[in-house]
């Protein structure tokens, strides 16, 4: 089959393309209305269908013969912990632990909000809660107090599943800490918390904590029944799993369960070509919306076999971690953030760990999460001589947007961009107007409404929001807050945000949220938090503060520090804000707006043109100045 005659299909027919694909699902009851609208006016996918994703990622797979088939193998370097799970007890263990949530009263709709690290009890959480019809929300293991207080303030989660620690690197992070404070910063009251004691570190349970009870998870266990799936409407929540916005309130992003399952079920083999027995390897974390669909849903909802990786790639042991996995489980196609490939190229240019390697079982090496800038992707093809593909998703969608469809037809990939729309995808750039703009012509790139299935319906209790934010700006058209350009042969070049959003390490963050933080520090008049260039994280956040007047020498000195503990307590050190810069000024135009997207272009030496509205054009010369006295961003390796 050829790609071009899928993709046309998808945009001429699409009740039929999709009628077509759900049809390979085991529905309780097949939909008969493939595309509808709800009482808001969004277009959803298979309405009067019902279905239970649990059901089709574990029981269907053993009624299918896959009982004993490896579901997960758990790889853990930073525990010494290899092991596999079977499709049967996967299934049986999901089926207790949702037995333990029936217990404790959480019922279909209910939320569970789930903050564990990258343990098997994380998969069992997730698809025990599918089981039930309970929507999961999984808070990144990385993720501070504030944030998980903000989550459940939004979420009002009935109980909360985490365990005593997470490893990072050889680090053992107690969680119960930042739990008990994130309960007792939230207003929403959690009555359970429910703990996996890990061998690693044992938390000290008690009886309340701020309000919560903690409940040891292995004993509940001990005492559950199992309970069997229950139907779900195909528009019925699935999970709610929270992205960074603008602002500070991060965005509840809402997956329903059957355009998500037909989605992902299709995916498996157009995208990543793999069937039914392959291993696949989504080397990322549950937290995310990559580990939401490729550890857990979309692997095995095909009868797929999926790795989860307690471990980095490099440091555990060695830059040849992930090789070693790939020989070791006869990985058949390998999925990560161009940053974990970054990494692994400085410590092993030469590829020296990979030739102890066997890699002959992999197909291909996917990358997302970020732009894969074109000298990684060179370097990774030529180093495991096999295709990479660059392919572009968004929380929001759930799947890939645009994708080398491998599975149909395994098209040229061209490095820096991240080929061609995903069948479902029409895509248009467009300028600020919402002109169409002509081939390789940069704009914002828009996806035109219908969304295709597994693409979110709303944002969780703020329906507001999602138009404000994603439909109103181009009526008709789907904002997707990206920018880029397309080819003239079609190829999509994915260039970066257009708003505050910034990915540092295949990562999310809101520098709107980073700028709140910095700026209710005692000491500062105004500030600007902007992502630079990095050369391993592929951006970093750079604040630039003004400090009131009156402060004093002895205290500014302080300043720095200060702000950097403030957004690690906040954010989580995943936001990786190090650089501070303390100026006088900041550039504006005369109406007041700090100029921040020509302060990222001075960082990242790209030519600008400073808008005719500036206050001070001498302040950009100064700004220069700073990142180059500071080794920042494109300064770090070149003088001038
Ligand atoms: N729990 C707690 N803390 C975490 C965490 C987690 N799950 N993940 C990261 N952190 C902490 C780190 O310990 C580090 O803390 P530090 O500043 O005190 O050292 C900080 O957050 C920054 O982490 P990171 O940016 O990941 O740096 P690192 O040096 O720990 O690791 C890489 C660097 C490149 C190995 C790592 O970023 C990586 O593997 N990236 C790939 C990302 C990825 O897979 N993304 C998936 C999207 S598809
Ligand atoms: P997240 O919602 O966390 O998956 O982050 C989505 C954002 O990551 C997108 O809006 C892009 O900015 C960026 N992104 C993801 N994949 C790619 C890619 N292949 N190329 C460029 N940017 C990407």
């Amino acid at each position: 089959m050829s790609y071009k005659k899928e993709y046309q299909h998808s945009l001429d027919d699409k009740t039929g393309f999709w009628a077509a694909k759900a049809e390979s699902l085991a529905w309780f009851k097949p939909p008969q209305t493939i595309l509808s609208k709800d009482d808001n006016g969004i277009d959803r996918w298979f309405a009067d269908g019902e279905l239970n994703t649990a059901y089709l990622a574990l029981d269907h797979q053993i009624e299918e013969g896959r009982g004993n088939q490896a579901a997960i193998i758990y790889d853990s370097p930073v525990t010494g912990t290899i092991e596999s799970i079977s499709f049967s007890t996967l299934r049986d263990q999901v089926a207790l632990f949702a037995g333990v949530l029936d217990a404790l009263q959480v019922s279909k709709g209910d939320r569970v909000l789930i903050y564990l690290p990258m343990i098997p009890q994380a998969v069992i959480a997730m698809l025990a809660c599918a089981r039930i019809g309970a929507i999961h929300s999984v808070v990144f293991g990385g993720f501070a107090a504030q944030e998980i207080a903000s989550r459940i303030d939004d979420a009002k989660p009935s109980v909360i599943l985490t365990a005593s620690c997470g490893i990072e690197f050889d680090t053992i992070i107690p969680y119960l800490p930042i739990i008990d404070e994130a309960i007792a910063l939230a207003e929403h009251s959690i009555k359970n918390c429910v703990v996996y004691q890990r061998k690693q570190y044992d938390s000290q349970l008690q009886t309340s904590a701020n309000k919560a009870l903690h409940l040891d998870w292995q004993s509940l266990v001990s005492q559950a029944t199992p309970v069997d799936c229950v139907s779900v409407k195909a528009t019925d929540p699935l999970y709610i799993l929270y992205t960074s916005g603008t602002t500070g309130k991060p965005k509840g992003v809402v997956r329903d369960n059957g355009g998500h399952a037909v989605a992902l079920h299709y995916s498996m083999k157009a995208i990543y070509n793999m069937e039914a027995g392959d291993v696949f390897w989504a080397a990322s974390d549950v937290g995310w919306v990559v580990g939401h669909s490729y550890i857990v849903y979309g692997p095995l909802l095909v009868g797929c076999t999926s790795i989860l990786y307690e471990g980095k790639p490099i440091r555990t042991p060695d830059a040849g971690a992930f090789w070693r996995v790939c020989e070791q489980h006869k990985v058949n196609a390998i999925f990560s953030a161009p940053t974990a490939f970054r990494a692994i190229k400085k410590e092993d240019a030469e590829g020296k760990f990979l030739r102890h390697y066997d890699l002959s079982s992999l197909k291909a090496a996917f990358l997302a999460g970020e732009r894969t800038d074109p000298s990684t992707f060179d370097w990774l093809k030529a180093l495991i001589n096999k295709p990479v593909i660059d392919h572009w998703w968004q929380t929001e969608t759930g799947w890939s947007i645009a994708a080398s469809m491998t599975g149909i037809e395994t098209l040229e990939c061209k490095a820096g961009s991240a080929s061609l729309p995903v069948p479902g995808f029409e895509l248009s750039i467009v300028d600020d107007q919402g002109q169409l703009l002509a081939a390789n012509h940069q704009g914002h790139i828009l996806i035109k409404l219908p969304l295709p299935p597994s693409s979110f319906p709303t944002l969780w209790n703020d329906f507001k929001r999602y138009q404000t934010s994603y439909l109103n700006d181009f009526p008709g058209f789907y904002l997707t807050g990206d920018g880029g350009y397309i080819d003239e042969q079609g190829y999509l070049f994915v260039m970066g945000r257009t708003d505050d959003v910034i990915n540092i390490a295949g990562h999310r963050f809101s520098t709107g949220e980073m700028e709140e933080i910095v700026a209710s520090h005692h000491a500062i008049a105004e500030c600007a938090v902007i992502g630079i260039h990095d050369q391993l994280r592929g951006q970093i956040p750079v604040a630039m503060v003004i400090v009131k007047d009156g402060v004093d020498d002895k205290e500014i000195h302080h300043i720095p520090s200060q702000l950097i503990t403030l957004v690690r307590e906040k954010i989580g050190a995943v936001a990786h804000l190090k650089n501070i810069l303390i100026v006088k000024s900041l550039p504006k135009t005369r109406s007041g707006k700090i100029l921040r997207k020509v302060l990222r272009q001075i960082a990242d030496g790209e030519n600008f043109t400073p808008p005719s509205t500036i206050d001070d054009p001498k302040a950009l010369a100064e700004m220069k100045k700073l990142f180059m006295d500071q080794k920042l961003g494109y300064y770090k390796n070149h003088d001038s």
